[in-house]
């Protein structure tokens, strides 16, 4: 079915706004019951060793505290490994809340105060009085990468990477042109709006109503069923709305864990909120270290890429993304080595934070392209133009489509790129240094399994479902932009109910994939329930639509038409009263094209292009302009789709400028877990940004041409801004965050 006009296209505002604005949209940790117990952590404060003892009496006797939970009274789970592995859980052992004795890194939950109100469990775990045998912690990165090794059971197969083509090593030794770069990268923390919670009320039938700040209810609710021996049907998982995730949430956490089974101990609801610091414990983009190795003849043409990757893990799960398989096929290239591996540390498991792995990986790759690019001599957009490529060559696949030389062209256009002048520290405004870089950018556009529901009733209006999560994207809002079209509605007769364990099955929300995931199921539904329509129209007297096959239809203003002639159709209100129905109702479910994916491969490009601004006496970095050209297929919603750009530019400055873990490696501690001093961009920091979006047809990444938006938007920044950095400067940082001492330890070119 074409998506043409009304709806799909438009740039509507997000439709749950004015209840985000209002307060009206309730998040995890905004229910009450009267009785209900909340519960606060106490975080370890050693990274690795053991607890010797643990002392509650001084807890316990605080007013209000109903019980304190520490490893050795916590009430008995499932045993088997198997039944802690979560939709996404990675290769090892998952996290045990209160397993042992065993500390695994600095801040692991050792016992869970619950109390009669939130400030007496707060107060109370102050009291708590912990004695440990610490041992030697290993969490800095570099001191431990001779133990680097290759995670012996991939997270996914694609995510390893291919094996070599041609031979780089030989290329590389007989180029004319080459560099040679090693790139760091701290740890980034996730700090969305809205803190890790989980309210679990209870009902009196022994059933579990649990609002849980996740990127999936199913995932959640199949966790805690098969955590604490649960039957589904007693288990209910509600996130309609979540305040930002970025992959944090995938996963779920601690607090999920502890207010299930407090609530299970002591038949009560309970609630149990993650403080700011206690989030900076969990889930970060693990610290990195890469080498990229590029060579070209003299012309630009690349003729060698080798990039090593490695990141760090946990002690107890082997975390992974795809870091260096970016090298291999963003360019023509026939020689190539990609090599990947992991570091085990005494540290939380680093998880996926908005588009794992491309964010480290390209950002690496691109700025040795732009180190190339002087290397050799010619404009670094121009390096990139002369090494397109329209093929997956680690996969040897057609792509769906690329409409980067798109991005190319009308990025540098709005930019203003021609005005370039190539030398470094040739541009000046003032006191200031101006520095012109650009980056490319890619991510993946997949699709996942997804049902969706779609039901037509009779005054004209419909309600959409799925269990699909709505993290703050605009999920709601193009959902009811694809039923609106379907049925040639206005978006305002259309109700979407997202973010609820019992409503269809979908996997979790990530990896970009649910607006085309999503999108596709109730497009497919709502097909369905037109073919359901056509079936009853054919049972009228003298139908004119008897003969019509489905998709020789289509719905136009309350009637079923034949697309090509609108004159021949029914009422829509006349086929269901004929029929006697007040409502139609469909599911359907979509998944991968499994027969497209072994031809083809599909992902979303842009293309960066970065000012900065350097005070060439103190230093400081402003990033005066971004213009993002983004191909990612067909765009539902211009203005929710170029809200996530923003993010995702806004994020990247971060990475770029901002964001950096801090630990004390004498004792394995974070030392900067808030956000007075881990930095993120402020409103200060972001300038001008803009956003392009480019023409691109693509009717094989997805039944609806859409390709997902979620996460190409902070691919590349970084290295845009580092390579900005040096045309202004003539001073390559690697190491990022890019903070003013690095700009200052050598002279900037005046
Ligand atoms: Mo995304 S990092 O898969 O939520």
């Amino acid at each position: 079915m074409p998506i043409q006009s009304k709806a799909v296209g438009l740039p509507l505002s997000r439709v749950e706004g004015p209840l985000k604005v209002t307060g009206g949209a309730r998040y995890a940790a905004e229910y009450f019951q009267p009785g209900m117990l909340f519960g606060v952590v106490v975080p370890a404060t050693i990274a690795a060793g053991q607890i010797a003892s643990i002392d509650v009496s001084a807890a316990e006797r605080f007013a209000g505290v109903v019980k304190i939970f520490t490893h050795e009274n916590r009430p008995s789970t499932a045993y088997r490994d198997s039944k802690w592995k979560d939709q996404v859980a990675l290769p090892g052992h998952p996290f045990r809340p209160l397993e042992s004795d065993r500390i695994l890194f600095d801040g692991q939950p050792v016992a869970l105060v619950v109390a009669e109100s939130f400030e007496a469990a707060r107060d109370a775990a102050t009291l708590v009085r912990v004695h440990y045998l610490p041992e030697e912690s290993h969490t800095d990165l570099m001191r431990a990468i001779h133990t680097s090794y290759c995670p012996p059971i991939p997270r996914a197969k694609e995510m390893m990477p291919p094996p070599p083509r041609g031979n780089a090593q030989a290329a590389f030794d007989r180029a004319t042109n080459r560099i040679s770069a090693d790139y760091r990268m701290d740890g980034e923390h996730h700090n969305p709006m809205e803190l890790f919670a989980t309210t679990v009320l209870l009902g009196d039938d022994g059933t579990l109503t649990i609002h849980d700040k996740t990127q999936g209810s199913q995932n959640s609710q199949d966790y805690v069923c098969n955590v604490f021996g649960l039957a589904t049907e007693t288990v209910v998982v509600r996130n309609a709305y979540v305040g930002g995730a970025f992959g944090q949430a995938l996963r779920p956490k601690y607090q999920l864990f502890f207010a299930v089974m407090a609530s299970l101990d002591l038949k009560r609801s309970m609630k149990v909120e993650m403080s700011r610091r206690e989030m900076f414990y969990l889930t970060w983009r693990p610290s990195s270290f890469q080498t990229v190795s590029l060579a070209a003849d003299r012309e630009g043409h690349l003729q060698a890429i080798r990039h090593h990757a490695v990141h760090a893990t946990s002690r107890y799960e082997d975390y992974q993304e795809n870091v260096a398989n970016w090298s291999g096929l963003a360019y023509r290239c026939d020689n190539v080595e990609l090599s990947y591996e992991i570091v085990k540390l005494d540290v939380s498991t680093p998880g996926d934070m908005r588009a794992p792995g491309a964010a480290t990986g390209v950002t690496a790759l691109e700025a040795a392209m732009d180190e190339l690019a002087y290397e050799v001599g010619i404009d670094p957009l121009e390096l990139r133009l002369r090494n397109f490529v329209h093929r997956d060559q680690n996969q040897d696949k057609d792509l769906t489509s690329k409409a980067l030389h798109a991005c190319y062209r009308e990025g540098a256009a709005r930019f203003g790129w021609a005005g370039r002048s190539p030398e470094p520290g040739s541009m000046r405004d003032g006191v200031d240094l101006v520095g012109w870089g650009m980056a490319t950018g890619l991510w993946e556009a997949s699709m996942s399994p997804a049902e969706a529901k779609v039901q037509y009733c009779a005054n004209g209006t419909v309600v959409v479902s799925a269990a699909a999560s709505d993290i703050g994207t605009g999920t709601y809002t193009i959902l009811g932009q694809i039923a609106a079209e379907c049925f040639d509605l206005q978006i305002g007769d259309v109700t979407v109910r997202l973010g609820d364990s019992t409503l269809p099955k979908t996997g979790v929300e990530g990896g970009s994939w649910t607006a085309a995931s999503s999108g596709s199921a109730v497009q497919a539904a709502a097909k369905a329930v037109i073919a359901t329509l056509l079936k009853h129209a054919g049972e009228l007297h003298n139908s004119p639509l008897a003969r019509a096959s489905a998709d020789e239809v289509e719905v136009a203003e309350g009637r079923l038409v034949l697309e090509a002639n609108h004159q021949v159709g029914v009422a829509i209100s006349e086929i269901m009263a004929t029929a006697g129905l007040s409502s139609i109702e469909e599911s359907a479910e979509v998944g991968p094209d499994k027969a497209l994916a072994r031809k083809f491969a599909a992902y979303t490009h842009s293309a960066v292009f970065v000012e900065v601004k350097v005070d060439s006496e103190l230093g400081v970095i402003r990033v005066t302009r971004v213009v993002s050209a983004v191909a990612a297929g067909r765009i539902l919603n211009p203005k929710t789709a170029r809200s996530q750009i923003l993010g995702g530019i806004v994020m990247g400055l971060g990475m770029a400028l901002h964001e950096e873990g801090m630990i004390d490696h004498r004792t394995g501690r974070i030392v900067n877990h808030n956000l007075a001093e881990y930095h993120i961009p402020a409103h200060a920091d972001v300038e001008d940004l803009q956003v392009i979006f480019v023409d691109e047809d693509d009717d094989k990444a997805s039944p609806i041409g859409v390709k997902g938006l979620g996460e190409i938007g902070i691919v590349g920044v970084a290295a845009a801004i580092s390579n900005a950095i040096f045309h202004a400067t003539g001073k390559r940082v690697r190491s990022f965050p890019i903070t003013i001492d690095k700009i200052l330890e050598s002279e900037i070119r005046q």
